[in-house]
């Protein structure tokens, strides 16, 4: 397996462009099953999870192309195949994406079941009860979802518990069915309002995206459209945390600040010293940071996929903070990876304290999440000596070339081959 090998030390400086939303993407890429029409996307950033979801449309028959801007192109009109197998599904529990785009216009999926992952079990039972809600029968067989309908109908939809790729996967399914849906305690990611911006281009009704209550008319048919992919705001949250732990100065580019403000708000009231101009953000960090308290939520409260980079951050900021992480139930796999570095945290159920150190030093340590990676590398770029990331199939999954744009800002850092 490949492994990233750090020198840590380096103050990072430079200017970075951020790419394309992930998890944007990825239910915009579902999307394309629901028209016959090309859908010409731009700034897809070029990650793991992409490919895997080209691989999932591909084989059911849908043409991609990709022009000289590397804009990809995605069309669906001759799908021979509603099927997403086990594996591909497996390596990437996103692929559930298909399910309600396939349900909607083909009246059919069958879907792999997604495991539990590092993190969690992450059951699909809010998918599945609302998509039932909408006409669909849902049979489990074999490991795979078996979902079938001749029409859906629009019906009230309320979320037992906020979910993105549910209430994304809903709102896909809705826009075909026949009448209106309304989608209560929806999630209200940046992605969400994504996903709905693309939806609309391309002929869909669809109100309150954004907020917890999504009002959706479904339509007879939905057309192509072009649409350029919002900026990832977890890879930019990530960039300013690497900025503030080695102590550096950094510049990003192609950003949308509004969508990471409680992150700014953080690194601010640890000591950080940040200015925005358009889609510009500038972090400068002198000294030490003071520890700050964390407690994830969905959003607009702290992302839960920031979380891992902000107990990196702690580790070796000043005084004593906690963390909650209230989203996902082990989420804190990346902690004793830190302790081996010399962090100190204690961990309590979903509560980590953290007593920050003066340095952390280099070791062998391992990737056990796309997030958790991106703490390790964090350490790795403050940590005294030489750190070594193995299983960085992870990191691949969720960062565009991290280490190009990492040593382009002046970090040590180099992938080593298998
Ligand atoms: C999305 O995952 C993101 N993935 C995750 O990002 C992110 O961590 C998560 O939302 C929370 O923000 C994509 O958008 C592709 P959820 P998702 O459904 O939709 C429980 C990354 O690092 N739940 O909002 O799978 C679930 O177990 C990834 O880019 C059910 O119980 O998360 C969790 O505890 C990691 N039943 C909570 O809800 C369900 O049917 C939130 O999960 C669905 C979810």
């Amino acid at each position: 397996m490949e492994k990233l090998k750090i020198i840590g030390g380096n103050k990072l400086s430079g200017s970075i462009s951020c790419s394309g939303a992930k998890n944007a993407a990825l239910p915009m890429l579902a999307a394309t099953i629901l028209s016959d029409k090309a859908i010409t996307f731009k700034n897809l950033p070029y990650l793991q999870d992409i490919t895997t979801m080209f691989e999932i449309l591909g084989s059911m028959g849908a043409d991609i192309s990709l022009n000289e801007n590397m804009d990809f192109t995605i069309s669906t009109s001759n799908l021979h195949d509603f099927e997403a197998r086990y594996e591909l599904v497996k390596t990437m529990r996103a692929s559930i994406l298909v399910l309600g785009s396939l349900v909607a216009r083909h009246g059919f999926a069958r879907i792999a079941l997604p495991g539990g992952c590092a993190i969690g079990t992450r059951p699909v039972d809010f998918h599945l009860d609302a998509l039932e809600k909408l006409g669909a029968k849902i049979e489990l067989k074999n490991g795979y979802i078996e979902a079938s309908s001749k029409k859906l109908r629009g019906c009230e939809i309320t979320f037992p518990g906020v979910s993105v790729t549910g209430t994304e996967n809903i709102m896909m399914a809705a826009v075909l069915a026949s009448g209106k849906t309304y989608i209560k305690n929806a999630a209200k990611e940046p992605e969400i309002i994504d996903l709905a911006n693309c939806l609309r281009l391309m002929g869909a009704r669809i109100d309150g995206d954004g907020t917890s209550n999504i009002v959706i008319e479904g339509v007879n048919k939905l057309a192509g459209c072009n649409y350029d992919v919002l900026p990832d705001r977890i890879e930019t949250a990530t960039f300013l945390v690497a900025a503030a732990i080695t102590r550096g100065k950094l510049t990003l580019t192609h950003t949308r600040p509004d969508t990471i403000k409680v992150i700014i708000d953080k690194l601010k009231k640890a000591g950080a010293n940040i200015s925005i101009k358009n889609d510009i953000i500038n972090i400068a960090v002198k000294s030490k940071l003071d520890a700050v308290n964390i407690t994830t939520n969905p959003y607009p409260d702290f992302p839960t996929d920031m979380q891992a980079q902000f107990i990196a951050l702690n580790s070796i900021s000043k005084g004593k903070s906690k963390v909650v992480e209230s989203v996902f139930e082990n989420r804190f796999m990346h902690v004793q990876e830190l302790v081996r570095m010399g962090a100190n945290i204690d961990i309590n159920g979903n509560t980590a304290i953290i007593n920050g150190v003066k340095d952390l030093t280099g070791a062998p340590v391992m990737a056990t999440d796309l997030r958790a990676s991106a703490s390790l590398i964090l350490a790795g770029l403050v940590a005294k000596g030489e750190t070594i990331v193995d299983r960085i199939y992870h990191i691949d999954r969720g960062y565009e070339c991290i280490e190009e744009k990492l040593t382009k800002i002046g970090a040590n850092i180099k992938r080593l081959p298998q």
